[in-house]
Parts: structure tokens; sequence; C-alpha cells
């Protein structure tokens, strides 16, 4: 197997970089293959924009979607969106470690998902959900947030940490992965004391030992639940009956 590690974190010594390179141990230590992608190492532009298209089909306006599916036919993709969408298609999983920024992922990881799900090649209207390019691989969300476990919760002060990570997982829903239940390790301050860092970091160990003891469990982490096409009518609303996984999908009163 082999596993694909996107990590969106400015510093290198920093928890989630830590976190990053613990998981791509424990995938070796299993036998298996992972790569990291460091998307700040990369210098990784997130912005989407006309100037990485050499090739555009339309000089005189720029449609991303059209941009980004024309050069996917012509093969001629900006070079980093192409390794990273190789790097994709040869990976069984994928793993996105992120610090939780302002109640959901860093602006970089965002602008990942913009360029690097490719319009035309990893998702269109024929290809999506159960139909996706990535079928058949599983993803996860590695997060840690600087509030504790009681804030992030559903009834907490800062509000459902899960549910906020909801749209990025349903993104990896609709290019096709399987999407494991993320990983949130909470409680993670920055700008500590000298004491109180020292103090964070024995906890921090045992959140680590925790992770890797997880990941060691691949196959048997659970998936996050979605609504299949079937649960939508033509005009791509819940039917009533069908199950609801979300507070994002969900019945209304008027239904
Ligand atoms: C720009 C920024 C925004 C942040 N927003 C949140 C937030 O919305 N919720 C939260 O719990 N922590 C927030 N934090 C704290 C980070 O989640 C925390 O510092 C990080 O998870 C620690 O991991 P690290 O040591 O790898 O940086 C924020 C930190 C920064 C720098």
């Amino acid at each position: 197997m082999r596993a694909l590690i996107v990590l969106a974190h400015p510093e290198k010594q920093s928890f989630n970089a830590h976190l990053a390179e613990k998981a791509r141990q424990a995938w070796l230590e299993r036998g298996h293959q992972a790569v990291i992608i460091d998307l700040y190492e990369e210098n990784f532009d997130p912005r989407e924009g006309s100037w990485h298209y050499q090739a555009r089909k339309d000089f005189g306006k720029f449609d991303p979607m059209q941009e980004q599916r024309h050069h996917w036919q012509l093969n001629q993709l900006p070079t980093e969106i192409e390794r990273h969408v190789q790097l994709l298609f040869q990976a069984d999983a994928l793993i996105i470690q992120f610090p939780f920024w302002w109640f959901s992922a860093p602006a970089i990881l965002k602008g990942w998902m913009d360029r690097v799900f490719v319009y035309g090649g990893l998702y269109k209207s024929a290809m999506r959900h159960a139909n996706g390019a990535m079928q058949g691989k599983r993803a996860l969300l590695a997060s840690t947030a600087g509030s504790s476990m009681q804030a992030c919760a559903p009834n907490g002060r800062d509000g459902d940490m899960r549910l906020m990570l909801w749209p990025i997982m349903y993104a990896l829903h609709y290019v096709g992965f399987d999407v494991l239940e993320p990983h949130l390790i909470h409680g993670v301050r920055g700008g500590l004391a000298a004491d109180e860092a020292l103090q964070q970091q024995d906890q921090l160990i045992q959140r680590v030992l925790e992770y890797q003891k997880k990941l060691a469990c691949w196959q048997d982490w659970p998936l996050v639940r979605f609504n299949q096409d079937e649960d939508f009518t033509e005009e791509q609303v819940l039917r009533q009956g069908a199950p609801v996984y979300s507070p994002f999908v969900r019945h209304t009163d008027w239904t």
C-alpha cells in the first residue's frame, strides 16, 4: 500500500510536521510506502489563476473549470499539479495533516484542493461520489486545535469541530474517496511559557503514540457516512425518509 501525506504547516519543527513524519514512519514500519508533500516547503501557490496555464483555450476570459479540463485533456497541467495528481492516483491512502485555523484549514490547503482536484480529470458530472476518480482509496483528515476537546464538541463553546471539517470531507467524498472519521487532537496550544510547553509536550507524546496505534489499524478505522445519489430526487433534493448523516444535508420543515 502507498500513503500520500499532505502537510499544510509553515514550520518544520511544528507538532503538525512531527505528526506527518510519525505517520510516514508508521506506514514504512508496516512495509508500506509513504510520501509527504510539504506544501509550504514546496512553496505551493494556493491561488488558482490564469498565469498557471500555458495553452489557454480562451485567452480572452479565464474560466478555471474550462482551463483545468482543457489542460488535463492536452496533458499539459502545471508541473506541480501534474506531480500531485500522479501521486494521488498512485496512492491507496491520503492523509491530510493540518492545524485548525479560524475554524477551518489553512488557506494553502484549500488552494491545494482548488488546483489539484482538476475538473475533467478528478471529477465531472459523470464521475463523482461513488464513481469518482479516487474510488477505492481512503482519505483521512488529521488536525490539531488549540481549544480543548470540550470546547470543540457539538455542545462546546467553539462549536463542533468535526462538523466544521465536513465541507472538506465532502469534497474528498465528491472526488470518490472513502473518508475516514477525522483524527482530531485538541488542546495543542501555541505561545506557551517554557514550563507550560514542557507539560504540554508530555501530553502530546501520548497523543502521538495513540495516533500511531490507530494508523496501524487503518482498515478498521470508521468511515464517515454520506448520502448516496439515490437518496436525492432529480432536483437534487433529499427524498422524504432518506437518512440524514449531517446537519449540512437534512430534511426541512417544508419538504
Ligand atoms: C491563524 C491561526 C488560527 C487559529 N485558529 C484556531 C481555531 O479556530 N480554533 C482552535 O482551536 N485553534 C486555533 N488556532 C490554534 C492552532 O490550531 C494551534 O496552534 C495548532 O493546532 C498547534 O499546532 P502546531 O504546534 O503544529 O502549530 C489557530 C492558530 C493560528 C495560528
